[in-house]
C-alpha cells in the first residue's frame, strides 16, 4: 500500500486555506497538501487575496501550490513567484470545469482540448523553476475525447514530474462516479483521484497501477482522514476540540468578522450524520458572533475546552 508521501490531500478552493492545512498536518504532519488554485494574473498583479493564497506557516511541510492560467508566459512567472515564497512544487490546474476558468479564460479544463496550449505553459513552467512541476487533470473534456493519456505523454516529454489524474471526464462535472483507467506503463507517476473515502479504496487505486491516492472531498469535516489511512492516529475523540482548534486558526488568520460566515460550511460537515445536527446548522447560519460560535460548537459537541 501506499505510505504517508503518496496519499494526497486535492486542492480545494475555498477549502484547503492555510489554517486547514495546518488541521490536517495536527494528524498527519507530512501529509502532501496543495494550496487552493491560484490565478497566474492575480499572483503575477500581486493581486492582495491572491497572495494570501500561497501564504504558509513557516513549519509547513510538503506543499503543492497550483496555478491556473492560459498564457504561458504569465505562467511561468507565477511558477517562480511560488517558488521563490517557499512552495515545494507546482502544479498546474488542467481539469477545473467551471465556466469562469475553463471556458472564458481558457485554462484549466480547456487545457484538455487544446494540447499544443497545454504544452507551451508545461515547458514554459518547467523551464522557469528548479522545483518539480506536476500537473492534475481529469480522463477527458467529455466521453468522446478521453484522451488523458496523450496529455500525460506530453507532459512527460515536457519534464513534468508527475500527475494527478481525477476519474471524470470535463462533462461529468462532479455527477457519477469517478472511473479510474487501469494504467499500463505510465511515462510518468500518476496519482488517482475521485471519491476515494476509505482504505479500501486507496488499496484499489493502488491495484490499478497508480502511485499515489489524492483525496479530496472525503477531508471535509474529517481533516485526520489522512491520520487514520497512514495508521498515525485514529478518529479523535472529541471532535469538538478539533472544531474549535479550526476555528481559532481561521479567526487568528481572517479576523472574526470574516471567519464566522467562513466558518459556517466547516461546521455543517464537522457535524454531518450527528444527532441535531440540522437544527445546529440552522443556529450556526444565524450567528454573526464568533463567541456565540465557540458556544454552539462547545453545546453541540459537549466540550469544555473554550477558543
Ligand atoms: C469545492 C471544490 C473545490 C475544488 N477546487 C479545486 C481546485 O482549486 N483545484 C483543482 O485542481 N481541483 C479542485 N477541485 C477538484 C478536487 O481537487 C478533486 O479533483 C475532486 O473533488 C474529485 O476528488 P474527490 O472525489 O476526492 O473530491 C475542487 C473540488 C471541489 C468539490
Amino acid at each position: 500500500m501506499f505510505n504517508v508521501n503518496q496519499i494526497f490531500a486535492a486542492p480545494l478552493a475555498g477549502i484547503t486555506d492555510k489554517p486547514f492545512r495546518r488541521i490536517v498536518r495536527m494528524f498527519s504532519p507530512n501529509t502532501p497538501m496543495y494550496t487552493e488554485m491560484i490565478s497566474c494574473h492575480s499572483l503575477v498583479g500581486a493581486h492582495k487575496n491572491c497572495l494570501r493564497n500561497f501564504d504558509r506557516y513557516d513549519d509547513e511541510g510538503n506543499i503543492g501550490t497550483q496555478i491556473f492560467g492560459a498564457n504561458a508566459q504569465l505562467m511561468a512567472d507565477a511558477a517562480r513567484i511560488l517558488q521563490d515564497a517557499g512552495a515545494t512544487w507546482i502544479d498546474i490546474n488542467m481539469g477545473c470545469p467551471v465556466p469562469k476558468v475553463a471556458t472564458r479564460s481558457g485554462a484549466g479544463a480547456n487545457l484538455m482540448r487544446d494540447h499544443k496550449l497545454a504544452e507551451k505553459i508545461m515547458r514554459a513552467v518547467v523551464r522557469a523553476v528548479q522545483i518539480p512541476v506536476s500537473i492534475k487533470t481529469r480522463l477527458g473534456w467529455d466521453d468522446a475525447n478521453r484522451d488523458w493519456a496523450d496529455l500525460i505523454r506530453i507532459a512527460a516529454d515536457c519534464g513534468v514530474r508527475f500527475a494527478a489524474l481525477h476519474g471524470r471526464t470535463r462533462a461529468q462535472l462532479y455527477t457519477g462516479v469517478s472511473d479510474l483507467p487501469r494504467l499500463v506503463n505510465s511515462p510518468i507517476p500518476i496519482i488517482g483521484n475521485g471519491d476515494i473515502k476509505t482504505s479500501a479504496d486507496v488499496r484499489r487505486v493502488a491495484d490499478l497501477g497508480y502511485s499515489g491516492a489524492m483525496i479530496g472531498r472525503a477531508m471535509l469535516g474529517r481533516p485526520w482522514i489522512f491520520g487514520v489511512l497512514n495508521g498515525i492516529c485514529g478518529v479523535p475523540e472529541n471532535v469538538g476540540v478539533v472544531v474549535l482548534r479550526h476555528l481559532q486558526y481561521m479567526v487568528e488568520y481572517y479576523g472574526e468578522k470574516n471567519t464566522v460566515p467562513m466558518f459556517r460550511k466547516h461546521a455543517a460537515w464537522y457535524s454531518a450524520g450527528m444527532p441535531n445536527s440540522a437544527e445546529f446548522r440552522i443556529r450556526v447560519n444565524g450567528i454573526t458572533d464568533a463567541g456565540e460560535l465557540v458556544d454552539e460548537i462547545c453545546k453541540f459537541w459537549g466540550c469544555e475546552v473554550k477558543v
